[in-house]
């Protein structure tokens, strides 16, 4: 495990959450303890010191010895007693080194008052406790009895309790190893499988990869997320592929024309003058051809990366649509149809960039052109409550209800061969509904088969 990897920096988090507990939890454990156990002690030998000190009325009986022996190794402790003066008169379970003078010169005193006196202290290295009771007969106070315990007993427990305490937060110390192992096996390994597709992904262009984990929260949402990102990446890959080679086919025909024919001219392979003008204006069309594709392919892709700055005027849409109805009499009036305007009285106003707005228009109306054999061709502008809409209406060839929601895709054409022995490339709609949608409009087509087609517009009104 890496010591920067994110399991390695909750593991250590987890330790050190534990350790900054345990420390202080076991220091003010073994403080309550210890106090506990000295408090305890101390009540003890009060209680006994008293115990006794009311039993002997004699100093010098013989039987004290035989009392006091008792009481000491019953309950491990030394004892004395000592006469008015101070000096000891008995002593037993007496060690060496417990102290040097029983009691002082001011605790004689005290006793001498009635009061029990509680001392501890230390002495050679070791702690003791030592509780002195007068002993009081009806002639006065007599002497004291004093006892003495160590702490050796309860510092015993104590080490104990210690080395409780250390063991729980060892237990503790590997059940945290242990959580982090598992942590770094449940977050890790899917996190690790990640960064590996990932990697993949960026470096041998493999769009088909997907990360296989799923879970209800952020590891499965990232998941998730690289899986949607290789899977826009994977259609933006097809669709690339699919536009190059839309593109190859799309030159590749009108060049074959082009080379064909220029062909047929230089060798004289024509049987007249006619036939070889004739020759020459295929050459011309499909020429024409190729520079309207790049044409269209230039905008397309203006558009798609959003290089496109519209120039947004106030325009007068009867105005424009007028203008450029009468660019497209010359190709209408070619096939015999009949171009008709539909405007309202007044004039209807509307932001837009001019060249733009022209561009939809020609587009659509050369399509209507372009895909009716007989009737006419309406361009309606029309004032709506909240919009303004722009519709081109033919009595054409219509189109099949299932080929409708193709008709915005690039390179798109309900019949490829009549579409390009008109010139069409089937880029035009698709750049239509971007411009449209760059002017916060939209776009609907309806058609009929063998009736005709309506394309209406809406723009919103300012
Ligand atoms: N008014 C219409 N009537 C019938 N079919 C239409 C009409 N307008 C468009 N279409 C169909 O929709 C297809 C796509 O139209 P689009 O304008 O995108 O391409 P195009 O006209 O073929 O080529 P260009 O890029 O030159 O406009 C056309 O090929 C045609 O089949
Ligand atoms: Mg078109």
């Amino acid at each position: 495990m890496k010591l920067n990897s994110v399991v390695f920096k909750l593991g250590a988090t987890i330790l050190f959450l534990q350790l900054i507990i345990l420390i202080p939890l076991g220091y003010i454990i073994l403080q309550l303890i210890l106090n506990y156990s000295i408090n305890q002690t101390e009540t003890q030998l009060i209680q006994l010191s008293e115990k006794y000190a009311e039993q002997v009325d004699d100093l010098k009986a013989p039987e004290n010895q035989q009392l006091l022996e008792q009481l000491t190794t019953m309950t491990d402790t030394s004892a004395a007693i000592l006469n008015q003066q101070g000096e000891m008169v008995l002593q037993t379970n007496w060690h060496d080194n417990i102290v040097d003078e029983a009691l002082e010169n001011p605790q004689l005193q005290q006793l001498k008052e009635g009061e029990t006196i509680v001392e501890g202290y230390n002495f050679n290295g070791s702690n003791y406790l030592k509780v002195a009771q007068p002993i009081a007969t009806p002639d006065g106070i007599q002497g004291s009895v004093v006892l003495f315990s160590s702490f050796g007993l309860i510092s015993n427990s104590i080490h104990n309790i210690i080395f409780l305490v250390i063991l729980a937060s060892l237990g503790a110390v590997v059940l945290a190893i242990g959580f982090t192992i598992f942590i770094s096996k449940k977050l890790g390994a899917p996190l690790v499988t990640m960064e590996k597709v990932a990697k993949e992904i960026a470096e041998q262009k493999n769009f088909s990869l997907r990360v296989d984990y799923k879970a209800n929260d952020e590891i499965g949402s990232l998941a998730q997320a690289i899986n949607h990102l290789s899977e826009t990446l994977e259609r933006y890959q097809t669709n690339r592929n699919e536009f190059f080679s839309n593109i190859t086919h799309e030159l590749k025909t009108p060049l074959t024309y082009v080379k064909g024919y220029a062909n047929a001219v230089r060798h004289e392979m024509y049987q007249s003058k006619e036939e070889r003008d004739e020759f020459l204006e295929i050459i011309e069309n499909e020429s024409d051809h190729i520079s309207n594709l790049m044409d269209d392919l230039t905008d397309m892709s203006k558009i798609e990366e959003g290089k496109i700055d519209l120039n947004v005027e106030e325009l007068d849409m009867n105005h424009l649509a007028e203008e450029m109805l009468k660019r497209s009499q010359f190709r209408a009036a070619e096939k015999g149809l009949q171009l008709h305007l539909d405007i309202p009285d007044h004039t209807i106003w509307i932001k837009a960039d001019r060249n733009r707005m022209d561009q939809i228009l020609t587009n659509l109306v050369e399509n209507a052109v372009r895909y009716t054999e007989k009737g006419r061709i309406t361009l309606r502008i029309a004032n709506q409550s909240d919009q303004v809409l722009v519709q081109v209406i033919d009595t054409g060839i219509g189109i099949k209800q299932e080929d409708v929601p193709y008709l915005f895709e690039r390179f798109y054409r309900v019949d490829k061969s009549r579409s390009r022995a008109n010139g069409g490339t089937g880029l035009g709609l698709a750049i239509v509904k971007h411009l449209v949608e760059m002017h916060e409009g939209s776009i609907e087509i309806n058609s009929e088969l063998n009736k005709g087609t309506t394309v209406s517009l809406y723009f919103p009104k300012q």
